[in-house]
């Protein structure tokens, strides 16, 4: 038999994780404030979540679709479960008397400009985290980069603060141009993460054997949405992933791109809460789509 089957043999995808008293997966024996803070940002009745990534700035400037935040993303946010941001762009845009959680981006350093991205450092204090009210924090992690071991250790480091404070921090698989997003690659760097501490983490959707990287990540993944597609292939790619055991998603292009965004963001909802169909969810971005 191929080695390949062999591993997927072992997974056991179809057998969920389980999770005694608490409702994420790895979570149950969290401390009060770090259960109370993922339960904001994942749905407690659905156990998912569909956080908006807006965070592209902090190396990129500018993204389109995201030159005036307070245009162009504050009104979608009553249509998410949680906000993936600066810091810079939640004290500088973000109506304070917003309910919903914010996952602060935590890490940063080079900019587009630069060949190498995953030179990173901590690009926050845990006690501004605390000052902002954060739900969460996310960090970059670039396994198989050229700073692997450095961005493993900011996030380490991150996750020691977290603990301290009982701030989750999001784990986010960076893939560089040169590695492969297989079901082999996104198990090993999910699968770092977690052993390395994260509460829960953000990786890509791969078309085969996804449900394996979801079972071997003892804590809840989060599928990124990437480049932007065709409003029913970003659909479909949502729908899969939460089938094959994502716990949610935490989207921004596919989302903010989109020609309607409020569309787009209240079908990926369907799809992730809902478990909508990709054809009814993309239905119901067109109805919504002509009608606003
Ligand atoms: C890169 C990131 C981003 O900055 C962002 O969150 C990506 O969102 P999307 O790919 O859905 O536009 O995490 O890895």
């Amino acid at each position: 038999m191929p080695e390949a089957d062999n591993e997927g043999a072992r997974f056991f995808a179809e057998q969920p994780q389980k999770a005694p008293g608490f409702f994420l997966k790895g979570s149950h024996q969290l401390d009060w404030g770090m259960k109370n803070r993922l339960a904001r940002v994942f749905n407690p009745m659905s156990g998912r979540t569909v956080m908006l990534a807006i965070d592209h700035g902090y190396f990129q400037g500018p993204t389109t679709g995201l030159e005036r935040i307070d245009l162009s993303i504050v009104p979608l946010l009553p249509s998410c479960d949680a906000l993936f941001c600066t810091r810079g762009i939640l004290r500088s845009l973000i109506p304070a008397e917003s309910p919903k959680p914010m996952v602060l981006r935590a890490s940063g350093g080079p900019s587009i400009l630069r060949e190498e991205l995953s030179d990173e450092q901590i690009a926050m204090d845990m006690d501004d985290a605390v000052r902002l009210n954060a739900a969460g924090v996310g960090i970059q992690v670039f396994v198989g980069g050229e700073h692997e071991t450095q961005s493993v250790r900011n996030m380490t480091r991150l996750v020691d603060a977290g603990q301290r404070y009982g701030i989750p921090v999001l784990a986010v698989t960076a893939v560089g141009k040169e590695l492969t997003r297989d079901a082999r690659y996104l198990r090993l760097a999910t699968r770092i993460c977690a052993e390395l501490g994260a509460h829960f983490v953000k990786t890509y959707y791969c078309e085969e054997d996804f449900d394996t990287v979801a079972s071997a990540c003892p804590v809840p993944l989060v599928m990124a949405g990437g480049k932007k597609l065709p409003e029913r292939d970003a659909l479909t790619m949502a729908y899969h992933a939460i089938e094959n055991g994502a716990a949610g998603v935490d989207m921004g292009r596919n989302i903010f791109q989109s020609d309607t965004p409020q569309a787009m963001i209240r079908a990926v909802g369907a799809v992730v809460h809902e478990s909508v169909k990709p054809a009814d969810a993309y239905e119901q971005y067109l109805r919504q789509a002509a009608s606003s």
